[in-house]
This record gives C-alpha cells, structure tokens and sequence, in this order.
C-alpha cells in the first residue's frame, strides 16, 4: 500500500494511502485514549479540524471516517465543555419561552450558516436553530434527530450557541409534550403488568448474551403492532 505524507500537530508523518484519521494517527504511534469511541461515526468523540494545502478553508470531520490526503494538516479537537443548563423537563413547558430562558443566546443566531458546513453528519443546524426561533419544537426535534454531540457547530458558531444541546432540548420537549402517543404503549405496559409474557420474559433471562443476540438477530421485522 502507498504512504501519504500529512501533518499531525505540525509535524510530519508518512501514512497509509486511504486510511482514516484514527488508523493514520495510531499508525503514527498516538495511543488514542481520548478522541475515539466507536470508530464507526456514532458516538462524535473524535472531532477533527483540518486544512488542506493551498485552501484558506479550516474543514472539519470525524477522524474514524474521514480519510487522509496529501498534505492534510490536522488537530484533533480537545474536550471543550460547553453550557448546559440543567433543568427538569417536568417542569417546561413546550414552547419557545423555554429556550429564550434556558438558552438564550440562541437569538443572537447570525444565519451565517457556519454550523451547518461544520456538521459532520450533514445535518441542517442553522435550520433547527432558526425553527427554535420561530418556535418549532417538532421541527427542530425532527431536524436534529442524527445529531452525534460531537460539538464541531458549537466550535465554530460566532453567536457561540451550543447547537447540540439546545437540540436535545427540543427533542426532549416534543418527545415528551408534543409527539402522538402510541396507544399500543400502554395496551402492552399493562399486558406485562398483567403477567401475560411472564413466560417468554423468564425464558429470556435465563439465556446466555450470545443466545439472546442470535435471538434478537433472528427476529421477525415484519410485524403488525397489536
Ligand atoms: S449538530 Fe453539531 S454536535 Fe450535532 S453532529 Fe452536527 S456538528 Fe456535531
Ligand atoms: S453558526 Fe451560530 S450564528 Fe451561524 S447560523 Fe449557526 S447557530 Fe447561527
Ligand atoms: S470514534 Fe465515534 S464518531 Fe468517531
């Protein structure tokens, strides 16, 4: 396989061709304890900033699935702590009041849409950020259902909002005030309170991990919910 020469804080290492950020910095004999979790894009641990030769851009990216090019010059972002408010749900109520006390510099949002180019899952932030403002919680839940917390839009926001949490807030507020309730919910709640699966679910845990993930594998996607 062919080597590439890229910059890792500022000092160069020849890598293999094609490789992520996280294989070429272990490659690169880094031992990465932070900055990595799942390696498969989900848990947004690895938060990577980048330049490319010849490009005034500072990109950003996952170092499990970005890949490396000649020349990259890369930094591997810290753990930030950002703001979070800590609230009971319990006690909000769904509307935009709640974000104009709890969060709000999410007014001062500048449309410029830098978080948006930011997101490493091609999530559309400004626009959940700009949903909040207009009071569309069911929007702003909706639009930022795949959001990983990785934290790069929070990075780069100028109005230095922290798009991620106030996204979980609106996920949050529709999930529990707002999002039609499945009457079969509670049909089944009191089927098991009832003892009706007192059987399968006995059956279930007297089975090994293994035994119960074929299981699980196995299972039939192609139900009718009743
Ligand atoms: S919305 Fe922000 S925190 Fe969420 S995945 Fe996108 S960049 Fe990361
Ligand atoms: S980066 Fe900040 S100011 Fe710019 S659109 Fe996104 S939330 Fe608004
Ligand atoms: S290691 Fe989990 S998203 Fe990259």
């Amino acid at each position: 396989m062919g080597k590439v020469s890229i910059f890792i804080m500022g000092k160069r290492y020849n890598v293999p061709e094609g490789s992520t950020i996280i294989t070429a910095l272990e490659y690169a004999g880094f031992q990465l304890k932070r900055g990595c979790g799942c390696r498969e894009g989900f848990c947004g641990a690895c938060s990577t900033v980048y330049r490319l030769p010849g490009d005034y851009k500072l990109r950003t990216g996952l170092a499990c699935g970005t890949v490396v090019e000649k020349d990259m010059q890369l930094v591997q972002i810290p753990f930030v702590p950002a703001e979070k408010v800590i609230y009971d749900i319990s006690k909000l109520t769904p509307s935009v009041d709640v974000f104009q006390k709890l969060y709000p510099e999410v007014f001062r949002c500048l449309s410029c849409n830098t978080c948006t180019k930011a997101c490493p899952q091609n999530i559309e932030v400004m626009d959940y950020i700009q949903a909040i403002i207009k009071g569309d919680i069911e929007k702003a839940a909706d639009i930022s259902f795949d959001c990983i917390m990785c934290g790069l839009c929070a990075m780069r926001c100028p109005a230095e909002i922290v798009q991620y949490q106030v996204g979980l807030l609106a996920r949050r507020l529709y999930g529990k005030y707002l999002s039609p309730k499945g009457e079969f919910i509670k049909t089944r709640v009191k089927e098991i309170e009832d003892h009706k699966y007192d059987k399968e679910l006995s059956e279930l845990s007297s089975m090994s991990k293994d035994e119960v993930s074929k299981r699980y594998y196995a299972r039939d996607l192609d139900f009718k919910i009743t």
